[in-house]
């Protein structure tokens, strides 16, 4: 059976050119489907794969003599481009002092994000791995300070109505059935992240999306994993600062937003999608002079 996702539930077909084909079996070794397996020391395509092919197009990809087309599951010919050589990539310590010179920008010069910049951001964020192929992560762009501000204050709003639930009382009651992470971070920072978004609000302030020229909503639908739209977020975010525009992820936004019918609505966002993530991107207002050290709560090799 194929692994149904929000843009297909068929399975890919593969064609192999028997002409080029040398049966070196590198496509069956990456193959983790068993759609393509060799026999014999021939390779064939196999009646009983694990699942049906999902169009991860490694077998193609890996392909010395590029025999194998995959047709499907919003893949074709046309995907499978020149790999960047060796001298073209970015090695250990270039990547290392890209990510160690990003810091999250939440101040920004009064200027847009050229619009190539942002094809740019979108081209890179693509290229990461999905759960399941096709991704089903989609992303809302607001390409506009004004956009940005529209959006964080409908989203206010809205969540505002939902303050109710954490009052004292509320919270109180709850307590017993919550976990203690839960409860501690609701009473510690889910109210006073509410109370200080109406207060700044009510200055037209905006303190959410820090008026951003630039945002992007990353989300994912009900079939994909809860980490598929992290991983291209991360990847725009360092794509972004690459290219010199800072940016920052905005994780206060998808837990609330995923309860607001309204809002999914009204933006396109799929009403199965739970998880997500909020990115804001623009030129920076301020240099910084220092990288900053960090470390995991733990680290442990067993
Ligand atoms: C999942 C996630 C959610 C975040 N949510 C917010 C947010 O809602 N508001 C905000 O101002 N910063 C947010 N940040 C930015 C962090 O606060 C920031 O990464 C952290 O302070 C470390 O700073 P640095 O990125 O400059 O190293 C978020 C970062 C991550 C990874």
């Amino acid at each position: 059976m194929p692994i149904p996702t929000s843009r297909t539930n068929e399975i890919a077909h593969l064609i192999i050119d028997y002409h080029t084909c040398k049966n070196c079996g590198l496509c069956a070794e990456v193959c983790k489907d068993f759609t393509l397996v060799m026999e014999s020391g021939v390779l064939i395509v196999n009646d009983h794969p694990l699942f049906g092919c999902m169009g991860c197009g490694q077998c193609a990809a890996v392909c010395p003599n590029g025999s194998i087309m995959v047709h499907g599951r919003e893949m074709s010919a046309e995907d499978f481009i020149k790999q960047p050589a060796r001298n073209e990539r970015a090695g250990y310590d270039g990547l290392y002092s890209l990510m160690l010179s990003r810091r999250s920008i939440r101040d920004f010069r009064d200027k847009p994000v050229e619009s190539e910049m942002t094809d740019k951001i979108l081209q890179a964020a693509v290229s990461s791995p999905m759960g399941i192929p096709p991704s089903d992560v989609g992303v809302l762009v607001f390409n506009s300070k004004n956009k940005v501000r529209k959006f964080s204050f409908e989203f206010i709003e809205a969540v505002l109505k939902m303050r109710t639930y954490f009052s004292p009382l509320v919270l109180g009651l709850m307590k017993p059935f919550m976990k203690k992470e839960n409860y501690e971070l609701s009473r510690d920072f889910i109210v006073p992240m509410l109370d200080f978004f109406r207060k700044s609000k009510a200055e037209n302030k905006n303190y959410l999306l820090y008026d951003a020229p630039l945002a992007m909503y990353f989300y994912n639908s009900g079939y994909a994993d809860t980490a598929d739209p992290f991983i291209p977020a991360t990847y725009a975010m360092l794509a972004a600062h690459s290219m010199g525009l800072g940016s920052c992820m905005i994780g206060s936004i998808a837990p609330f937003l995923k309860y607001i019918k309204p809002l999914k609505k009204k933006y396109g966002l799929p009403a199965s999608s739970k998880d997500g993530i909020f990115l804001i991107f623009g030129h920076p207002k301020y240099k910084y002079q220092k990288a900053i050290k960090r470390s995991f709560a733990k680290v442990d090799f067993v």
